[in-house]
């Protein structure tokens, strides 16, 4: 990661690297020595541009922190949508690009591939969508309403360079897996696993096509609209086959649900919900069967 120094910006924060706060984000100066504290994982930077323990963070501040990016963001997409040149999102962009760079090195990963701009050309229905990335604050709040516990095996299903494994991992969970067919980016996302600090979770990654991979351990399932409608139905069905076979409860995070009439038209899941989110024009819906 390359900072220039000293360079004043705001920054956000999320769960994903807790330490980081509005209050001292908002006129942080990133100075050389703290990128270095910062990407140990030791220390988060304060307003003076010196360095605070992350336990010493308030956890209100690090709330004010994502209303504070968000607010940016939702106020990009109200006012400035049709002027892509305006200052207002001239700062969403580099305020994303911010998040993404500190959330990285907080996490001690890299998860901004130069390659995979193109959508995959040998999938097997051919429907794959291109390689794209939520930033740290959004992919926290996609995942918070799933209330992900230590019993879990979380499915990234198209997990790219494996940025919501990664966030997932944080946690105490059984096993993640993430699911990706570009070989390019299973050796990326299979790298930010074994750098990724503070990991709990075991991360696996199984370079294979989704309509045909293997979701017999999971109870998870995430999904940032990787493909189109032929893929999703031959994943949820091999999933659905699976529960059939060994029933146990299953839950269903689809971002930017392009394609939920798939998921609506199964029986055995139903929509427990369909949130949108600060800062983005997203929405997810949330599915789960009812084994009990
Ligand atoms: C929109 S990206 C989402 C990346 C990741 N889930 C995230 O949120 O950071 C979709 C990913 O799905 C992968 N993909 C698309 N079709 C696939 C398929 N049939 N099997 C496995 N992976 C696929 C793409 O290579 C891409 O990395």
């Amino acid at each position: 990661m390359t900072l220039r120094s000293p360079c004043r910006t705001v920054l956000s924060s999320n769960e994903a690297f807790p330490g980081l706060t509005a209050t001292y984000a908002r006129a942080c100066v990133l100075q050389p020595r703290n990128v270095a504290a910062i990407s140990s994982g030791r220390r988060t930077p304060d307003r003076t541009g010196g360095c605070r323990h992350e336990s010493q963070i308030p956890a209100q501040a690090r709330l004010v922190s994502i209303f504070a990016s968000s607010a940016v963001a939702i106020a990009c997409d109200r006012y400035s949508r049709p002027r892509p040149t305006s200052m207002l999102w001239t700062l969403k962009a580099r305020l994303q690009r911010y998040e993404l760079a500190l959330g990285d090195a907080i996490l001690g990963i890299e998860t901004t591939p130069a390659c995979a701009a193109v959508p995959l050309a040998n999938t097997m229905y051919g429907d794959a969508s291109r390689f794209d990335s939520k930033n740290y604050s959004l992919i926290w709040q996609y995942l918070r309403p799933v209330k992900l516990h230590s019993d879990d095996v979380f499915y990234d299903i198209g997990c790219g360079t494996g940025r919501v494994l990664c966030v997932a991992a944080r946690q105490r969970l059984r096993k993640c897996v993430g699911v990706e067919l570009s070989r390019a980016l299973c050796e990326k996302a299979r790298a930010n696993a074994a750098t990724l600090r503070r990991s709990r979770t075991t991360i696996e990654i199984v370079e294979t096509d989704a309509a045909v991979a293997d979701y017999s351990e999971g109870t998870v399932y995430f999904l940032f609209n990787p493909f189109g409608p032929q893929t999703l139905q031959a994943v949820l069905e091999r999933i659905g086959d699976d529960v059939t076979r060994r029933p146990r409860n299953v839950r269903f995070v689809y971002v930017n649900p392009v394609y939920r009439e798939v998921f609506d038209r199964l029986k055995w899941v139903k929509l427990i919900t369909n949130r949108s989110f600060l800062g983005s024009p997203l929405t997810a819906c949330y599915y789960a069967n009812a084994v009990d």
